[in-house]
């Protein structure tokens, strides 16, 4: 279908579609020509149209609504979306509007794509404009995104899960109730739900940082939420290599701030960026389903063995040398699969998985900063969300976490092969403790 055509019946059917399809098909309409992979656009500036006749300067009324501190923008709500001409590439370009059309029919909202995770974060707070808001530790980027925000106007910000602070600090209208869930780096869920009420109630906005739990495993607005953001870094890139921030919203007219702010803040994803994260979209169900099930394959097996011997459900009977020595390395998991409490209402905000992020604290600072060493599967790296196995030793990348905890990001391996690694590295850290132990005891 040629572009600003668009069949909105057509349009409408792809809702029913499920995830799967949606990354595959979620940008039909936007296919300006008969390649069935999508082609690379480089260009930073599009021709205008050769007939008189059809140059319209943008004058009308949906035009008007998007004047921001006095510049006009001169674009209709249908360029905005993709389906008419782009103008220059830090306003729309073609591979970036069909990997935020596809965004927008996954998250249920429209789709806006940001330089990085960061961006968008930053975007989102200059939509709101909150003075307090309410935030776990999480991401420690966005703390920083929040420390400017108070250098240059004074923002607050409060602990998500005291109440009382919040009210102490005035959070009222427009502020920010930011809940990151599934968590950095420990993997665990947050309800969602919960937060809506409490934030609805004092006129605050829900907004969710999702890039733990990625389109296919948790839809934030069913829950509540107001503006949803990710790291497209990680599951929408899919394969370490591209940077992406998303925001998606329901109001129109948000969207259409968004948009016009971004032109003026320039936080652009490249063109290629923009054909990566199509080309990765097309698998993004398959791999956040496998990389989610092996997470929690693996979270289970190690929990088992380290309440090996205790009788409880789900341990192992035999305390067996494997178990012995994770009891000997691992002091605790967390992940939200092993949220069992929470289940009533974890199983409905995530009915297909709980993410394939989960952190391992080893017994002290020495082992953690020596496992990675060990492995083979698992490259030594930050980020996550890619089809590749990482584990970090978390002291790496943020100061503000404990020093014993390692962030494990699972890939789409063989779980078994998965399951050896991390057993043979465990295994070999012991003895090497083990010896090193003797040793020191023979001195
Ligand atoms: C939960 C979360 N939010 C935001 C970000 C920032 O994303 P980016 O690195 O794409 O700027 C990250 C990065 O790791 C993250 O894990």
């Amino acid at each position: 279908m040629a572009p600003g055509k668009d069949d909105s019946s057509k349009a409408a059917s792809e809702l029913q579609y499920a995830p799967a399809t949606l990354g595959i098909h979620g940008d039909d309409p936007l296919n300006s020509s008969t390649d069935v992979a999508p082609p690379m656009h480089v260009s930073t500036t599009f021709r205008y149209s050769h007939n008189p006749d059809e140059l319209v300067p943008g004058e009308d009324e949906e035009a008007s609504a998007t004047l921001l501190q006095g510049l006009r923008c001169p674009l209709t709500f249908h360029q905005l979306t993709g389906f008419e001409p782009h103008v220059y590439s830090r306003l729309s370009a073609p591979n970036t509007s069909r990997l935020e059309r596809i965004l927008s029919r996954l998250c249920h909202g429209q789709a806006l794509t940001y330089s990085s995770g960061l961006s968008s974060f930053h975007a989102m707070c200059v939509l709101l404009r909150p003075k307090v808001v309410a935030i776990y530790e999480g991401y420690h980027g966005c703390h920083g995104v929040l420390g400017i925000l108070e250098r240059l106007y004074g923002v607050k910000k409060v602990d998500l899960r005291d109440e009382s602070a919040w009210d102490a600090a005035g959070l009222g209208k427009g502020d920010m109730v930011h809940v990151e869930t599934p968590l950095n780096p420990t993997g665990e869920a947050y309800n969602l739900a919960e937060f809506a009420e409490k934030a609805h109630k004092r006129g605050a906005y829900l907004t969710v940082d999702a890039t733990f739990g990625p389109p296919g495993l948790q839809d934030p607005f069913e829950w509540g939420a107001d503006v949803v953001m990710h790291s497209g870094t990680k599951y929408v890139g899919g394969h370490s290599d591209m940077l992406c921030g998303v925001l998606v919203v329901r109001r129109k007219d948000w969207f259409q701030q968004l948009y016009t702010d971004r032109i003026f803040l320039g936080s652009v994803m490249g063109s290629f960026e923009g054909w990566l994260g199509v080309r990765s979209l097309r698998t993004l169900e398959l791999r956040v389903q496998r990389q989610s099930k092996n997470t929690e394959a693996l979270v289970s097996w190690l929990d088992g063995l380290m309440r090996a011997g205790s009788g409880e459900e789900g341990a192992a009977v035999a305390v067996s040398d494997d178990a012995i020595v994770v009891k000997e390395l691992v002091a605790r998991l967390q992940h939200a699969s092993l949220q069992k409490k929470d289940m009533g209402w974890l199983k409905k905000q995530m009915p297909n998985g709980f993410g394939p992020v989960f952190t391992i604290w080893m017994r002290d600072r020495e082992t953690a900063k020596r496992l990675p060493s060990k492995l083979k599967l698992f490259h030594h790296a930050t980020s996550l969300g890619g089809a590749e196995s990482l584990i970090e030793w978390r002291r790496m990348s943020d100061r503000t976490v404990d020093d014993r905890v390692m962030r494990l990001s699972i890939g789409v391996e063989d779980f078994q092969d998965l399951k050896s690694d991390l057993l043979n590295g465990m295994r070999e850290l012991a003895k090497e403790l083990r010896l090193g132990g003797k040793a020191q005891a023979r001195l």
